[in-house]
């Protein structure tokens, strides 16, 4: 495998915001000039934007906020782990690999991602170190049946996170988005693992758009929205206490008790919307979701509940 230490290092150096000149990044790795173009090519690979003059050097167009163990640490005291990946192909993937190994409240965050998921097989445009990507372990007792109502209990619990970190009016839009302005902030993918009648091995991911710049339109295809400058590793410490709270709570009481928090949430709620099932388009007003998670919707005076994996939801104004 390719060793990627250099060019971490190199983004160690940059992160800062200011210029470093070739000669002086040159002397710091003991190599030549040409040798540090080779890690810059690596960094634009990876997504990062750079700013590249005569006689100054190189500099990151935006300062970054690495993750910083000792930093999430601080702010958040527990026995579960939180291990940092640099670079890695999906956090999903990574932690479905190790089910064996975790235990429930587990969680791995990465700079960037080379492979990562969406939901309905897309592609998760992860740039490095502008984004948050997050995964958490948790071992369901109840079994798949709940998994519905466990992703929509973290997108309630990412949705009151970020709200009170940024004190801006972010909505959830069922079943797993979040939005801001009307326009996708983060996305929820819930994997699992496990056979039914048993307990369900869940992998929860979570990515939220924070200082992402122009992504590929061939990846992120609606309108999206950055969180903005925000403390990472703090976001990080939030994120897996209050998600850890919220499972246990989730397991002992069920949906039902986070039924009004995704009510005043709701991106959509009393709005015309049409459900795309398939070829079907379903019109009508959203009116929540009800205990088992599905999503109302009001027709012709009547409420209908719709549940499943392949319901899209839009606005119909
Ligand atoms: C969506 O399609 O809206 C869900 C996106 C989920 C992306 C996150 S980023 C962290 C985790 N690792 C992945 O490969 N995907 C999820």
């Amino acid at each position: 495998m390719r060793s990627y230490q250099n060019p971490l290092k190199l983004i160690e150096i940059l992160a800062d915001g200011n210029f470093h000149s070739g000669e002086e990044l040159a002397s710091d790795f003991g190599i030549t000039r040409a040798g540090i173009n080779k890690y810059i090519k690596v960094l634009r690979e990876w997504g990062i934007e750079l700013s590249s003059i005569q006689g100054k050097g190189y500099s990151l167009k935006i300062p970054m906020d690495l993750f910083n163990k000792s930093k999430i640490d601080q702010y958040y005291q527990a026995d579960s782990r939180v291990e940092i990946l640099p670079i890695i192909d999906s956090t999903n993937q990574y932690m479905l690999d190790k089910i064996p190994e975790l235990k429930s409240g587990d969680c791995c965050i990465a700079e960037f991602q080379s492979k990562a998921r969406g939901r309905r097989g897309r592609q998760w445009f992860s740039p490095f170190g502008t984004n948050l990507y997050f995964s958490m372990y948790w071992r369901l007792e109840q079994g798949i049946a709940a998994a519905m109502g466990l992703s929509l209990v973290v997108g309630i619990v990412v949705t009151q996170a970020l709200r009170e970190l940024s004190g801006q009016d972010i909505k959830v839009k069922w079943p797993n988005d979040l939005y801001l302005n009307d326009q996708k902030l983060a996305g929820i993918l819930v994997e699992l693992a496990g056979k039914t009648g048993d307990c369900a091995h869940v992998v929860i991911g979570i990515g939220v758009n924070l200082n992402m710049t122009n992504p590929d339109p061939n990846i992120v295809n609606q309108k999206w929205a950055n969180l903005g400058n925000i403390n990472r590793n703090l976001l990080v410490a939030k994120i897996a206490k209050t998600l850890r709270e919220n499972l246990e709570k989730f397991e002992k009481n069920g949906l039902a008790f986070f039924i009004d928090d995704w009510n005043h949430l709701d991106n959509f709620i009393h709005r015309p919307v049409k459900l795309l099932i398939g070829d079907d388009v379903i019109r009508g007003v959203a009116k929540g979701i009800n205990d088992q998670g599905a999503l109302l919707l009001e027709q012709n005076g009547k409420i209908q509940a719709y549940i499943g994996g392949e319901i899209s939801l839009r606005s119909d104004e």
